[in-house]
């Protein structure tokens, strides 16, 4: 292979905004098709984008030996269904997160697409920042020396506001359970790159979640009811090794976004890496080391950039750009590598999964999850 095929599968806003550009600001990449249930948004974006084949059923997609990818950026329903489709007819698979609720529904197809020789992309879209990149080539060149503690936070001010809609509300949810929201849907890049940072094994965790909005308008119905769901958490990681971790997740504490800080201290240096969009910019990456403890600002080398990328670009299209990059790369050089694939989507599921059992049983939980728990919380 010299070139790219890709199908998107969801036309939405996120598709609009990261998936097709992302791709076609690469030129070794030609999006063939695009496809949504909702016939309106795919003659718009089509249009937008100049992409001639247009479908409304994924599956008429799948025979066809001339795509390589299928890019699932649908809502969070038809996540798992059209990856494991797309797996089953021999496509390589970019998705969003989550593929499946259920972690080992996750590692599964992780397993299938492996056995027949395909490479899986988990949209873990932060973990592509050039300043993360930069931060993981420094520890990886033996920066920080052992690692200490690692501090990672995932938060901003999106839903401070009732009055902003919320989507994806399950309509049969119990208001006396308190249900995983900002966890899941904010806190898992933070944990992404805090398991590929540590690249050790994750033993157990404790913590907890709470809702500080109580009641908010509700996008379906234009109406504002209780929705008791966490807008708010922390947690304590204990890692294989002697390494710390904490995760704290929120979209109603106030800050721009997307609000991702990642700390990361050792024996030798420390390393901060912002993802913040503050005074024109979208990421810092600033250092010390023992000798030096005052924090400087580094410049992030060009190497790490999409073409034509700068800090000074959107957040969401430069993160983006290097995840198709990146993937374009994995697939075209072949050979073994694949990073941030649907086996580390399902430890990043597992992790908010061992959360929520420790707020649940109000306890330490060891990891990887027994059954038992597991089942408990999938
Ligand atoms: N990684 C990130 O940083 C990030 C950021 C924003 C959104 N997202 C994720 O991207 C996904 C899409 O979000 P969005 O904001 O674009 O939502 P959206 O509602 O704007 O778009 C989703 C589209 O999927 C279509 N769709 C649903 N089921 C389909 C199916 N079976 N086949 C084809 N099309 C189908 C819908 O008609 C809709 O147009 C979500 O999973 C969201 O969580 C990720």
């Amino acid at each position: 292979m010299d070139r790219l095929r890709v199908a998107v599968v969801g036309a939405g806003r996120w598709a609009q905004r990261a998936h097709v550009p992302g791709w076609q600001r690469d030129e070794r990449v030609e999006v063939v098709a695009l496809v949504d249930t909702d016939a309106d948004v795919l003659a718009d974006a089509g249009r937008r984008f100049g992409i001639g084949r247009l479908t409304t059923d994924y599956r008429e997609l799948l025979d066809d030996p001339s795509i390589d990818v299928i890019d699932v950026a649908t809502a969070n329903t038809a996540h798992f269904e059209v990856s494991e489709a797309a797996i089953e007819a021999g496509k390589h698979v970019l998705c969003e997160k989550p593929v499946h609720r259920d972690y080992r529904e996750t590692r599964r197809l992780a397993e299938a697409a492996r056995a027949k020789g395909l490479k899986t992309k988990l949209g873990f879209t932060f973990r592509y920042a050039p300043a993360v990149r930069y931060a993981k080539s420094l520890i990886d060149a033996g920066f920080i020396g052992t690692p200490y503690v690692f501090n990672g936070f995932e938060q901003n001010s999106q839903w401070i506001d009732p009055a902003t809609p919320m989507r994806q509300v399950d309509p049969d949810a119990d208001p006396a359970v308190l249900a995983t929201s900002s966890i899941e849907g904010y806190g898992a890049p933070i944990i992404d790159i805090m398991h590929w940072w540590a690249d050790a094994g994750l033993t157990s965790v404790v913590g907890t979640m709470r809702n500080f909005v109580p009641e908010r308008v509700v996008r379906a119905t234009g109406r504002s009811q209780r929705l008791n769901i966490d807008d708010g958490d922390m947690w304590i990681c204990e890692f294989d090794g002697g390494m710390l971790g904490s995760i704290q997740s929120s979209y109603v504490t106030v800050g721009n976004l997307p609000g991702i800080e990642a700390r990361f201290y050792g024996s030798e240096g420390a390393l901060i890496v912002r993802l913040v969009e503050e005074a024109g910019i979208c990421q810092t990456i600033r250092t010390a080391t023992k000798d030096d403890v005052e924090f400087v600002e580094r410049e992030i080398p060009r190497e790490f950039f999409p073409p034509g990328g700068d800090s000074a670009e959107d957040w969401d299209s430069l993160f983006y750009a290097n995840l198709c990059a990146d993937f374009t790369t994995e697939l075209l050089d072949g050979g073994d590598v694949n990073q941030g694939d649907f086996a580390q989507g399902a430890l990043v599921q597992e992790t908010v999964n061992a959360f929520e059992a420790s707020f649940r049983r109000r306890a330490w939980v060891d990891f990887p999850l027994a059954d038992d728990v597991a089942g408990d919380v999938a």
